[in-house]
C-alpha cells in the first residue's frame, strides 16, 4: 500500500544539534538505518540551532544547503533526523523541491522491509497508516487553505480526499480488528503454556545487538534442540529443549528496540511486545562490543518499563565477548540469583553457560522464579515432557 523509496536511492540526511550531548551518536545511527532501508548516503548536513524552526523545522540559510547539496549530489530524497511536523514536511518539500522524510518514516519503513509474520506485517501497516494519515490529512487541509487543493503535486480535490480519509479510516478499523483476534489467540496459547509448566524466555535488546544471532544459535544448536515452530505463533517463537531441566522452553525473539523508538511503533507493536510482558523470564542481549552499551542499555530499560514488563526477571546477556577479549563467565547477585552472562553468540563461547542457566531457572520452583506473571504458584517442577 505504501510507496517505498528504491533500493539504492541517494539520500542527503539531515541532522540537527539542539544541545543533545547524544547528537553525534544519532547521526551515526541514522547512517546505520539508512542503510539497512538500503539507502545511499551521499551527503550530509549538519547544524546547530536553539530550537526548530515552526515552518522548515530548520533555518531557512540550512534549509538551501540542504537543496543546495542534495542538487549537486543528484539526491531525490532527504532524510531528517528528527520527528518533522506534516507541516514542516511538506514545507521543506516544496523549499527543497524533493521528497523529505523524517526519522519515524525511516523507521517504520524498515519494519515494513523486515516485518515476516502476518501480525507484524499488520502491526507495521496500522503504524504507517497512522502516520500518514494524519499526514495526508493535515498536510492537505494546509495547502487546501493555501491554493484551494487543486492540482498540487497531481494530487486530489476535496472529494478524493474525503474518500482517501473514510478508505484510511475503514482500513484502520479492519486491522485493527484482526490484531485483537491474534493477540486472543495469543492469549489462550500463553495460557496453555502456563498451565504445562513451559517456561517462556523472551530475547530483548536494542537493535543490533545480536538477539536473532542468539535466537538462531540456541534454538538451531545441539542435538537437543527441536526445531519446531509453533503454527499459530508468530515465527519467531520456539520450542527450546533444554536437557539439564528436561523439559522445553518457548524462546522468543522480540522486535529491536532503537533510541526515540517512534511512538506509533511501539503501540503498534504492544501486541509482540507483550510475549515480553507475560515471558517468565526476559534475556536483554546487549551488544558488549558497543561504545554506546550503556546508553543502549537504559533505552531498552525504558522500553520495558514503557510495556509494562520491568517487574519481569531478567539475565543480562553480554554478547559479542569475541570483539573485546574477554573470557565467557556467569556472575551472580548477592542472592545467588544469575545476573549476567558473558558469551558470542557468533563463535557460541559461553552459550553453553546460557543453557545451564535456562536449565537451572526452568528447574525451579515457580515461586522462586519470581514469576509475577505466571498463575501458576505451586512448586511443580516435573519434567512434564
Ligand atoms: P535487530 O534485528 O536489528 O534487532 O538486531 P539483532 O539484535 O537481532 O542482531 P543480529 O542478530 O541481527 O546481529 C547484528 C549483527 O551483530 C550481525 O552482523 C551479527 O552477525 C553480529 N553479531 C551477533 N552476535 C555476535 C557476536 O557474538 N560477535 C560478533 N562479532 N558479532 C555478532
Amino acid at each position: 500500500m505504501f510507496e517505498r523509496p528504491e533500493a539504492g536511492l541517494a539520500v542527503v540526511l539531515a541532522s540537527l544539534d539542539f544541545g543533545d550531548p547524544d547528537h553525534a551518536e544519532g547521526l551515526n545511527e541514522l547512517k546505520l538505518l539508512a542503510s539497512s532501508a538500503s539507502l545511499r548516503v551521499v551527503g550530509v548536513v549538519e547544524g546547530k540551532r536553539a530550537k526548530p524552526d515552526a515552518a522548515l523545522f530548520a533555518g531557512l540559510g540550512k534549509a538551501d544547503e540542504i537543496g543546495a547539496l542534495a542538487r549537486l549530489t543528484g539526491a531525490r530524497l532527504v532524510i531528517f533526523n528528527h520527528e518533522l511536523s506534516p507541516v514542516q514536511e511538506r514545507n521543506l518539500e516544496r523549499r527543497l523541491q524533493c521528497r523529505v522524510l523524517d526519522r519515524t518514516a525511516l523507521i517504520l519503513d524498515i519494519f515494513a522491509q523486515r516485518a515476516r509474520s502476518n501480525e507484524g506485517k499488520l502491526q507495521v501497516e496500522l503504524a504507517q497508516l497512522r502516520h500518514y494519515a494524519t499526514r495526508l490529512v493535515r498536510g492537505w487541509t494546509h495547502l487546501e487553505r493555501q491554493k484551494g487543493g487543486i492540482g498540487l503535486r497531481g494530487g486530489p480535490g476535496e472529494t478524493q480526499l474525503e474518500l482517501d480519509r473514510r478508505i484510511i479510516a475503514q482500513r484502520i478499523r479492519t486491522i485493527e480488528s484482526r490484531l485483537e483476534k491474534h493477540a486472543r489467540g495469543r492469549a489462550v496459547q500463553r495460557r496453555g503454556r502456563q498451565r504445562g509448566r513451559v517456561l517462556s524466555v523472551s530475547l530483548v535488546g536494542y537493535t543490533n545487538a545480536g538477539k536473532s544471532t542468539l535466537f538462531n544459535r540456541l534454538t538451531h544448536a545441539g542435538a537437543y534442540a527441536a526445531d519446531q515452530l509453533f503454527a499459530t505463533l508468530d515465527t519467531t517463537s520456539r520450542r527450546l529443549w533444554v536437557p539439564q531441566a528436561h523439559r522445553q522452553v518457548v524462546i522468543s525473539d522480540t522486535v529491536g528496540f532503537i533510541t526515540h523508538l517512534p511512538h506509533a511503533l511501539v503501540a503498534a507493536f504492544h501486541a509482540t511486545l507483550e510475549e515480553s510482558v507475560h515471558a517468565d523470564l526476559l534475556l536483554h542481549v546487549v551488544d558488549a562490543a558497543s561504545t554506546n552499551r550503556s546508553r543502549q542499555m537504559l533505552e531498552v530499560e525504558k522500553v520495558l518499563r514503557e510495556i509494562g514488563a520491568e517487574h519481569v526477571p531478567r539475565i543480562q546477556v553480554m554478547n559479542k565477548i569475541d570483539l573485546t577479549a574477554t573470557e565467557p563467565q556467569l556472575a551472580r547477585d548477592e542472592y545467588g540469583k544469575i545476573d549476567a552472562i558473558w558469551l558470542s553468540a557468533r563463535t557460541g563461547a559461553g552459550i553453553d553457560l546460557l543453557r545451564e542457566a535456562l536449565g537451572e531457572i526452568a528447574n525451579q520452583p515457580v515461586h522462586d522464579r519470581e514469576f509475577g506473571a505466571s498463575p501458576n504458584t505451586d512448586a511443580e517442577t516435573h519434567a512434564t515432557d
